[in-house]
């Protein structure tokens, strides 16, 4: 299987694969581009061990909702660090923003963001916004009746993270989110998307399980505080943390038993938060989530009869109904607002020119990254075709024509993560081939992405971070991209549910001038934001809000804090945060675009 996106540390399988990938991209021959290590498919593991995580076998740890089950829990983890301090901390003071940083160019070269398009403004309720991720920012993992996370347990298997990072207290948002809230306020952005964390509602997961006030309580002021800020929520209910609970009784998302839990869930934060969210989203990037635990450490956690080829696509299902079934509540329920699923990824452009068999393996990207989260909610209530030609029933279990209607229209809006753009070629033994063998390495997907053009060799963007080999700054596709997907898939209304780059080597620099002077990340917004804003003006695209990755640096998975994606740095040792150039720009560009 070809994983895109490898947050973890990678299985043998996908090693194997990702390394004849790069040997079929070094051996075409239409292309006289380097043969070097600049050769590359996007999939770079950023952990190198890929053996050694232990994982209870699933069903040996039975359901008990008592102090003494918990614990069990927690000991699949060991101890874990505790924060510094333990109580909500009030901002006594309003948080100033720093003088103006001096353009970055002379005019003639790039103007300043309010000079940028100053004909186009955003729409009027535009949401203009950040986002992060309940487990990438927390910390106090263990606090105020939480249940331990498969993440918890990741963190800590050999190799698991790059830089043995856990969730432990990183950026302790869990107690800081009062100041945090009040930085976005002062920056003037009106919106942050967060996620709740599952085993802080139930920290044993479970439908049948009690229900943690704590957890249901803390949300609630987090959300109130955003509302007082003037910072609209928006609610993730699943950010890749699984209650490790869950994966212990039954194996997760790798079990049909996942979907009632997920539903009694998602009911229990619906009517907590009624009425004071307006816009929701079931599942952050089931795609990546489910390619993740296809791979270590993850694959020591399967239910019976499940494997590391089974798994992304018995997770898909599952998780489709998992979605089905919550947005059904919420419309039984009456709960007000939208709600969707955040996609991610690109639809791609033909490698080679004129070539029919890089334009088919573009058709089976978009259906294999996209097409398998999208065509079930926008189309056709179905997996794409392709996927069906081209997999087993045992491999995608198939819908019934009931869950079918159920899938078809659970979205009321689209939303997409969009990072980057690439180009999409054809396995070097073509598609075909690919296609009818299914010991190929490149097998189902069939498809590579290239991240240089066909014709010299130029790289089709600013790089990023060597932490984050999948991603480079491709304004150039965003514009063709937000078409496809309005083409392919459409909707109301699209939110840029996330983008953000990483700016490369930000984690070598010591001094707080050299972190603050974020030229790639801010080049990278500005340029985005400019694409936006042609799309929605000159092509037509219902973009409705944006959300920039992240309000603050966090545990980025399997880097851990040595890659950032942060519009704010953040100081380990004191935990205080501080604004970088990027930051001041994506305010500077709001000011002068919104309508
Ligand atoms: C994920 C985030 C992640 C970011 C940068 C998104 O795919 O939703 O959790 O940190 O990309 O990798």
């Amino acid at each position: 299987m070809h994983i895109s996106r490898c947050t973890v540390g990678i299985g043998l399988l996908q090693a194997i694969r990702a390394a004849h990938a790069q040997t079929a991209i070094a051996s075409t021959t239409e292309t006289p581009a380097p043969t070097t290590a600049t050769v590359t498919v996007v999939d770079v593991p950023t952990a190198t061990a890929t053996t050694g995580a232990y994982f209870p076998p699933v069903g040996s740890i039975e359901p008990d909702y008592s102090a003494e089950g918990l614990d069990e829990l927690w000991n699949v983890i060991g101890s874990v660090e505790a924060p510094p301090f333990t109580t909500t901390v009030t901002p006594t003071a309003s948080v100033a923003l720093p003088s103006p940083p001096p353009p970055l160019y002379p005019a003639f070269f790039a103007p300043e963001p309010k000079d940028i398009l100053p004909q186009y403004k955003f729409p009027a309720g535009f949401k203009y916004g950040v986002a992060t991720a309940a487990y990438q920012v927390e910390g106090a993992v263990k606090d105020e009746g939480k249940g331990p996370t498969m993440w918890d347990w990741a963190s800590r298997q050999p190799g698991g993270v790059a830089d043995n990072t856990t969730g432990d207290i990183v950026d302790l948002n869990y107690y800081l989110y009062k100041m945090d809230t009040a930085r976005v306020a002062a920056l003037g952005l009106n919106t942050h998307s967060f996620s709740v964390s599952w085993s802080r509602i139930l920290p044993y997961g479970a439908a049948d399980s009690p229900v943690n006030q704590e957890g249901v309580d803390h949300y609630s002021d987090v959300i109130d505080t955003h509302l007082e800020y003037g910072v609209e929520p928006v609610v993730t209910l699943f950010h890749w943390d699984t209650p490790l609970a869950l994966q212990a009784y039954y194996g997760g998302f790798t079990s049909p038993k996942i979907v009632d839990d997920f539903i009694n869930y998602a009911k229990a934060v619906f009517s907590a938060y009624n009425g004071r969210v307006k816009t929701w989203y079931t599942f952050n990037e089931p795609r990546v989530f489910c390619e993740q635990i296809a791979s270590y450490p993850f694959n020591v956690t399967y239910a019976a009869g499940v494997n590391t080829s089974t798994a992304p696509f018995h997770c898909a299902y599952y998780l489709l109904k998992a979605h089905a079934g919550a947005v059904k509540a919420f419309r039984a329920m009456n709960i007000s607002g939208e709600i969707a699923l955040k996609n991610d990824d690109f639809v791609g452009t033909p490698w080679r020119a004129n070539n029919t068999d890089d334009a088919e393996a573009v058709e089976r990207h978009a259906a294999f990254q996209i097409g398998i989260f999208s065509d079930p909610l926008y189309t056709t209530g179905d997996w794409p075709q392709i996927m069906k030609d081209t997999l087993p029933e045992e491999y995608l279990p198939r819908f019934t024509d009931e869950e079918k209607a159920d899938l078809l229209g659970s979205a009321d809006f689209y939303a997409i993560d969009s990072y980057r753009s690439w180009f999409v070629s054809a396995p070097d033994n073509g598609v075909a081939a690919c296609v009818s063998n299914t010991s190929d390495p490149n097998w189902p997907q069939c498809n590579l992405n290239m991240v240089y053009d066909a014709q010299a060799g130029w790289a089709a963007g600013v790089l990023s971070d060597p932490g984050t080999d999948w991603l480079g700054a491709t304004p150039d596709g965003a514009r063709e991209l937000f078409n496809e997907l309005n083409r392919r898939w459409p909707s109301p209304k699209i939110y840029v549910s996330e983008f953000g780059f990483s700016e490369p080597f930000e984690n070598e620099r010591t001094q707080l001038y050299e972190i603050k002077q974020d030229v790639a990340r801010t080049n990278y917004y500005m340029t985005y934001l400019g694409e936006i804003l042609q799309s929605i003006h000159e092509d037509g695209v219902p973009i409705a809000g944006i959300f920039a990755w992240a309000m603050i640096d966090n545990a980025e998975w399997g880097s851990g804090i040595s890659t950032k994606f942060g519009i704010q740095h953040v100081n380990y040792t004191t935990l205080e945060r501080t604004y970088k150039r990027s930051a001041i720009a994506l305010s500077d560009f709001w000011a002068a675009h919104q309508s």
